[in-house]
């Protein structure tokens, strides 16, 4: 029998360019001559698709040190567990932008593509390792920072001092916002940590929710956006 995957860590897989533009929001005619930092960007075939459209984007990942066989590899893995899990409970999740399961399978396996295909001609130029606590760029090299799935869904691995950290750090890169999505676990739950990083946040910041049109996790239709006053 073929041996699963035990996940311990933060999955490496990616959402895709198209999952992205409706979980941020975002407008791409607004985008033109802005500087994106995608921040633990895993698989995603975001920045991927942005390069090839001429978009200045960047993307950083905790992992980018390794090898694009390496990370190949790990996301086909990754993703296979995914949905070994999601088989056996389905029906907790919205299936409007995937309609089933085997949509979604072929979407992230396109996702862990691209970004392979990119990361070759990539790594340490658009993809750079780094740790969203403590990042490789200088105060307010950025426009617009995205995060996805990692802070708030992974809150029982990663303390409150991690997400204040990580939240310090992206806002001290970007000159005008962070995005960070979603805010909710599973069964509709929103994370304590949305609150926790929202109530201690910097008189120089303000900050509101956001309603996108994405959802695959019940409640998981909302963004939170920081901005720099
Ligand atoms: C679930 S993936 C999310 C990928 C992508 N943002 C998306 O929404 O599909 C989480 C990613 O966070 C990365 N990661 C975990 N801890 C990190 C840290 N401290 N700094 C930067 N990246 C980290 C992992 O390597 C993994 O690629």
């Amino acid at each position: 029998m073929e041996k699963k995957t035990k996940i311990t860590g933060p999955i490496f897989i990616g959402r895709s360019w198209m999952e992205y533009i409706k979980m941020f929001d975002l407008d791409l005619k607004n985008l033109k001559n802005q500087k994106i930092l995608d921040c633990a960007a895993g698989a995603s075939s975001f920045t991927s698709y942005m390069h090839k459209q001429d978009f200045e984007v960047t993307a950083v990942d905790l992992i980018y040190d390794k090898s694009p066989e390496f990370l190949q590899l790990r996301c086909q893995k990754h993703l296979q567990a995914l949905i070994d899990a999601l088989e056996k409970m389905k029906q907790e999740f919205v299936w409007t932008f995937f309609h089933n399961l085997d949509e979604l399978k072929k979407h992230r396996i396109k996702s862990c593509q691209d970004f392979y295909q990119d990361y070759k001609s990539g790594k340490g130029k658009r993809y750079l390792k780094g740790d969203l606590t403590n990042l490789p760029f200088e105060d307010n090299s950025f426009d617009l920072l995205l995060c996805a799935h990692l802070l708030f869904i992974y809150d029982h691995r990663l303390s409150e001092e991690f997400h204040h950290k990580a939240v310090e750090e992206m806002m001290r890169v970007t000159r005008k916002e962070l995005r960070l999505y979603p805010l909710v676990k599973h069964k509709g739950l929103k994370s304590t940590m949305v609150e926790k990083v929202t109530n201690s946040l910097s008189d120089n910041y303000e900050f509101k929710l956001v309603k996108v049109d994405y959802q695959f996790r019940p409640g998981g239709n909302q963004m939170l956006v920081i901005s720099k006053k």
